[in-house]
Order: structure tokens, then sequence, then C-alpha cells
């Protein structure tokens, strides 16, 4: 199974931003882990970051037909992208939403997911684990 892992705006500072939020592990902490985890169930992953939510928009229709399922943290854009939602929905890719932090115990905003509307299952508050959940969720439903 060939995964692709979509990070949005400001997630390339974790370990930097609001570390008492996000925690202390960097980016590159949250590939490292992701692709262990990968290896470990015997599945393939890359990786795409951006602060850019038509780079988002361009990477997921480029994975049409290319990727078996899409695990994404939107980020800031979870909570006004149609755009980012509507590319989800053009390529029919099982989607999983990830958040690092319990959005539902945050800010008013934060409660809204145009992302939801498509992914199948969301993984808030688990730190980096959510991410791995989110790949044993995809490979336990897709891969027979
Ligand atoms: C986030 C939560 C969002 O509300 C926020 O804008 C982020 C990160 C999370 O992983 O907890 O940038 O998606």
């Amino acid at each position: 199974m060939h995964l692709l892992v979509i990070n949005g705006p400001n997630l390339n500072l974790l370990g930097i931003r609001e570390p008492d939020i996000y925690g202390r592990g960097t980016y590159n902490d949250l590939c490292r882990r992701i692709s262990a985890h990968a290896e470990a169930c015997g599945a393939t992953v890359e990786f795409f970051q951006s602060n850019h939510e038509g780079a988002i928009v361009d990477r997921i229709q480029e994975a049409y037909q290319v990727v078996d399922g899409i695990i994404i943290n939107p980020a800031a854009y979870t909570h006004t992208s149609v755009a980012i939602l509507d590319a989800l929905k053009a390529v029919a890719i099982p989607c999983v939403e990830v958040h690092i932090s319990d959005v539902d115990a945050r800010e008013a905003f934060r409660k809204v997911s145009y992302v939801a509307l498509v992914a199948e299952k969301r993984f808030a508050g688990y730190g980096f684990d959510g991410y791995l959940m989110a790949m044993d969720y995809l490979i336990e439903t897709y891969h027979s």
C-alpha cells in the first residue's frame, strides 16, 4: 500500500512552535517515526509539507491513481479550506484527518473542519501517534 502524508502550514516548525501544544519533536522526527512504522507494516510512504493552500491542492491532484491512501493534517486550512476538501473529493482517495492537538478542546473556530466532510476517520489529540493510528486504519481497511 502506497501512502501520502500531507502536512499543512506551520507544521514545518514542529519542535519550535508552541511546544506545550505540539510537543518538542521536529517535523523530521515525525517523518522518521512514520517511515519506521510504514516499513514495519510493509507500506511505502511519501511526505509533503507546504504552507500554501494551492500547493496542497496540486499535490492532492498529483496523487490521483498513484496513491492508495492519504493521511492529512491540513493544520489551519482544516478550518477554512473548501479547496482542499474539493481536491480530496475529486481524487476520491481514502483519506484520514489527523491533528496533533485535541482541536475540539481548543478555540471554537478549531471545531470547524471542512476536511472532516471527506475524511473517513479523524485522530486528534494523540500527538505524533495519530499519524500511525491513521496508517493502521488505512492498512487494515484497504490492504487485503
Ligand atoms: C493542528 C490544529 C490546527 O487547529 C492548527 O491550526 C495547526 C495544527 C494540529 O495538528 O493540532 O496548525 O492541525
